[in-house]
């Protein structure tokens, strides 16, 4: 929800800390900001709006200069986006200067006892306490230095938190600490970076550690201690980082979301590489390998997921009960967690997630571990929160995905559950042959993606005609259901265009009543079980004057009968159909947004991963 970048060492820091905010950038851009120890104070410069107001106003002021400090860009939860509202925020009394991701649930009774302890608060931010209640309990003469004094203040936080922390009492010191919200430490020689994620990391050092819960590090140009809130000393995991930076750069597309868009084929070849066995009918994922036995005696699989991780995960439900013939079902996360939920023996929960940070799925997957299910995690980001939460799991391996608006995740997540339903089914009935086809057809998925890619000069200029449509609506049935979902988000997110996802048999229940003069209706026709049934409810909004968008089969002539406008995708068994009738969806989306002006990766109001609740 935010993006974090810190640096301690003994190079003059400030273009390290803005290169590496603008990778960061996607996880939040309400506003920006910036501070470092200059000739022993803390200088901080901030701005509403993205990284490059910042960087206009250094212009202004000239710079700040330092071998320690801290950026940050925010996506506003408490206090509206204002200067003042912007990270850094630092305390009234000993020289402190904090960046935080996360939420401090408890500051409004935090800020009334530092308030009559005489603090004048500058923001409206729930921040700004957690910097004031530091430097409240700072006091070196008596043995609390800054390290401590962190860990002090976090024990009477509750929430959630990433923070990086500095004094200017302590010029060559740097404390950060989790709970909830990530951040990543990397390792140089005599320097260290602070980061929401790897991908401000990578081009400086390949070495790095995640941060646990309530873990706390302290860092100097001469070393680092870990330690927890309780200052119990702890050794963290270094590990080298996987990230190419070839994966974060923008290459020769015009946005991130584009290029995710048009690397599915190479990325679901990636998912699928090592993992697909045609000749002995079986698929092979390492990660569940010493739970297959518990697995196979699954009872009941539980999918939990938001947004688009939650459409993924729908579809996920399809293909469990066709292809592993076991009892699924896929859950809001958010409303998982809140409710009694019923985990008999033998159940499976499955987080799906592109980030491996979204708090409420993270909170749901604890929730049914706590009440004895197995954990497992269909995850993208590796060394994520999620994925070392859980029991076991299976990796997109899609790369980073910058831009907010899911896609290559999505056709990720989906590749993921279907290789997982046929590993589940092919231990509990599928014979080899079966499993074999099945695979055979999953192997072609990628190169049909490709053959629709090329299709997208027509989906622009057929998306050009709609895009002053205000209200859309995108129907399926069955396995293309929850792709109508993801259709319909896919718009709303980056075009602001209001679009309804539902099942196509709901519609005559009540939404046919918006259907208007030209209203666009995006239905999902490819063959299936119940194509007529798609069929019937066209023709029921074409009768009131809506325009009907269709994605269907190559060579299936009836429908241009029916749709003023058609996209095409290949023929293939319909349990894989998501994967690749999404795509003349993602490309719709990604249109509209250009079209209509929109910032396509950094999308108003939204952030890239949802680490608050
Ligand atoms: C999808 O385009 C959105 N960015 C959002 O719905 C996202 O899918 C959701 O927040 C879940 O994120 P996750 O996959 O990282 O858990
Ligand atoms: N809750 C803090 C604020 O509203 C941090 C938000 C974030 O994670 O960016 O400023």
């Amino acid at each position: 929800m935010c993006g974090i970048v810190a640096y301690v060492g003994n190079k003059q820091c400030q273009n390290l800390l803005l290169e590496g905010l603008k990778r960061l950038e996607y996880r939040g851009y309400d506003s920006a900001g910036i501070a470092t120890i200059q000739d022993g104070h803390i200088r901080v410069v901030k701005t509403v709006g993205r990284v490059a107001n910042l960087e206009d106003k250094l212009e202004e002021v000239g710079g700040v200069r330092g071998t320690i400090g801290m950026c940050h860009t925010r996506w506003a939860t408490h206090g509206g986006v204002t200067d003042p509202n912007a990270h850094p925020h630092t305390d009234d009394k000993s020289g402190i200067c904090l960046i935080h991701n996360g939420i401090i649930e408890n500051y409004a009774s935090l800020k009334t006892y530092l308030e009559e302890k005489g603090h004048k608060f500058q923001s409206q931010t729930d921040t700004e306490v957690l910097a004031m209640l530091i430097g409240e309990l700072y006091s070196p003469s008596e043995g609390v230095d800054l390290e401590a004094a962190v860990q002090a203040a976090l024990r009477e936080v509750t929430g959630a938190y990433g923070i990086v922390v500095m004094c200017d009492k302590e010029p060559d010191t740097l404390v950060a600490a989790r709970k909830g919200s990530p951040l990543m430490v990397g390792v140089g020689n005599g320097e260290y970076l602070v980061a929401s994620d790897g991908s401000a990391v990578v081009s400086h050092t390949s070495q790095a550690f995640a941060l646990e819960d309530y873990q706390v590090v302290k860092l100097t140009p001469k070393g680092f201690r870990t330690s927890t809130i309780h200052n119990v000393p702890v050794t963290p995991k270094i590990q080298q980082l996987e990230i190419e930076l070839e994966s974060i750069e923008l290459g020769a597309y015009s946005h991130f979301m584009q290029k995710e868009i048009f690397e599915q084929p190479k990325c679901l070849s990636n998912t699928f590489r090592g993992r697909i066995d045609t000749r002995d009918g079986k698929v092979v994922l390492g990660g569940l390998a010493s739970f297959a036995k518990e697995l196979t005696r699954a009872k009941r699989v539980i999918l939990l997921g938001q947004g688009t991780a939650l459409h993924a995960a729908m579809i996920g439900e399809y293909l469990m009960e066709d292809l592993a013939k076991v009892c699924a079902v896929a859950e809001y996360a958010s409303e998982f967690r809140y409710r009694n939920p019923i985990i008999e023996e033998n159940t499976v929960a499955i987080a799906v997630s592109q980030s491996g940070e979204t708090a409420d799925t993270l909170a749901a997957l604890q929730e049914a571990k706590d009440r004895g299910a197995l954990a497992l995690g269909v995850i993208n980001v590796v060394g994520s929160t999620m994925a070392r939460e859980t029991d076991a799991g299976v990796y997109l391996r899609v790369g980073p995905e910058i831009g907010v608006a899911s896609t290559k995740a999505f056709v990720g997540q989906v590749a993921v559950l279907t290789l997982v339903s046929i590993f589940l089914g092919r231990r509990r009935f599928m014979s080899a042959d079966q499993c074999a086809e099945v695979l055979k057809a999953l192997e072609t998925v990628p190169d049909k993606i490709q053959r629709i890619l090329e299709h997208d000069a027509k989906i622009k200029s057929v998306t050009e005609r709609y895009i002053d449509r205000e209200n859309w609506l995108f129907l399926g049935r069955g396995y293309n259901y929850p792709t109508a979902l993801e259709g319909a988000l896919k718009l709303k997110e980056i075009s602001y265009i209001h679009a309804e996802g539902m099942p196509a048999a709901e519609m005559k229940h009540g939404p046919i009543a918006l259907i208007n003069e030209g209203m666009p209706a995006v239905f999902i026709a490819n063959r299936g079980r119940q194509y007529e049934k798609v069929i019937s409810n066209i023709q029921e909004v074409k009768a009131r004057g809506g325009r009907i968008i269709a994605v269907a089969t190559e060579g299936d002539e009836q429908i241009k009968r029916h749709a003023d406008d058609v996209f095409y995708v290949p023929d293939i068994p319909e349990a894989l159909s998501p994967m690749l009738t999404v795509i003349p969806l993602q490309l719709m989306a990604y249109h509209a947004a250009v079209l209509r002006g929109h910032d396509v990766d950094k999308p108003r109001n939204l952030a890239k991963s949802v680490t608050v609740e």
